[in-house]
């Protein structure tokens, strides 16, 4: 039984979309916090187990029977979101499962700027310590999320993003879904690493120019202060958490935290990824409320 935490949020469905084409839904358990947020997905076939990370009773239960876990990432930071995913941990090794696959930060570090690669840094030793079979995901950055950094483009807008000429080798969530159904499948190379990444890394003046020369659009890349930056984040309405999140990120794309390049997916995958430019060439017009 293959087991997947965060089943409702995107990458989760998505994930078992892929899933539901290589296995039976009765070998599958999606666990999630809400289950009304799953309602009627997957023709109701695949069984729905409840429990929140907060909640390592309800976790452990949720794992009985299970021999492969996905353990999809908290969105939480700071202290809370280390102890939710500390918790999934031990409740997985209470539970008898043997094998964790591990959504994870690009060459998470315990050391990183970016606080989310500090948190995968802490929750890989707990499940190297645990002793189960491990496969970490290290996810570079999301292309779609380019349209949360980007959005006022759209409008007529800049890019305003403190990144300086650092490059991000952008990915795409629905490659990195399909790569996950392959390895949590596949049966074999447990105790691996993968670094997920595009094959190329961009600055924002490239994704700039993708979006002049493929979208018609007249943006500019503006390399922001990260003071300026901070600003602008502490006049949106967004909690506290969620701007340091995004400060964070963008001192880690300064840094470099992003920019590592390799072909660990393609060979999951077996084909190339996702091209930014192909993204970028496909987006649709959409209001998306820029966070930068
Ligand atoms: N590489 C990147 O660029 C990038 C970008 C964004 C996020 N991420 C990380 O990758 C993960 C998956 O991405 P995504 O696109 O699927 O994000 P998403 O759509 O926001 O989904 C997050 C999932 O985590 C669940 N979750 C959060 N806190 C939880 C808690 N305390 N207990 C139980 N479930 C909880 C959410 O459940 P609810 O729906 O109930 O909240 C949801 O199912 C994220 O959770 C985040 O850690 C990576």
């Amino acid at each position: 039984m293959i087991a997947i935490t965060g089943a409702n949020g995107q990458l989760g469905r998505a994930t078992i979309d892929y899933l539901l084409d290589k296995i039976s839904p009765s070998q599958l358990v999606a666990v999630v916090r809400n289950p009304s947020s799953v309602q009627g997905l997957w023709n109701n076939q695949v069984q729905v187990r409840q429990a929140a990370y907060e909640e390592p009773g309800k976790l452990e239960a949720a794992f009985n029977g299970v021999h492969t876990l996905l353990q999809i990432s908290t969105t939480s930071t700071g202290d809370a979101g280390v102890r939710q995913e500390l918790n999934v941990v031990e409740a997985a090794k209470r539970a008898g499962v043997q094998h964790i696959c591990y959504t994870s930060s690009l060459q998470a570090d315990a050391t990183a700027d970016f606080t989310c690669s500090r948190q995968a840094a802490a929750t890989e030793a707990a499940i190297r310590a645990s002793g189960m079979q491990y496969t970490f995901l290290r996810n570079g950055l999301y292309m779609e999320l380019i349209l949360q950094l980007a959005g006022e483009v759209f409008e007529g807008g800049d890019i305003c993003y403190p990144a300086k000429y650092a490059r991000v080798s952008f990915v795409s969530r629905n490659d990195i879904a399909e790569a996950l159904s392959k390895l949590v499948t596949g049966g074999s190379d447990k105790n691996r690493i993968y670094e997920i990444t595009g094959s190329r890394a961009w600055s924002f003046y490239d994704v700039c120019e993708m979006l002049r020369q493929e979208k018609r659009l007249c943006c500019r890349y503006i390399s922001i202060s990260e003071e300026e930056y901070r600003a602008v984040l502490q006049s949106l309405p967004i909690d506290a958490d969620l701007a340091e999140l995004l400060c964070s990120m963008a001192s880690g794309i300064s840094a470099g935290e992003f920019s590592h390049t390799g072909d660990d997916l393609e060979k999951i995958l077996g084909r190339p990824p996702m091209q930014l430019r192909s993204f970028i060439k496909g987006l649709q017009y959409e209001f998306h409320p820029a966070i930068g």
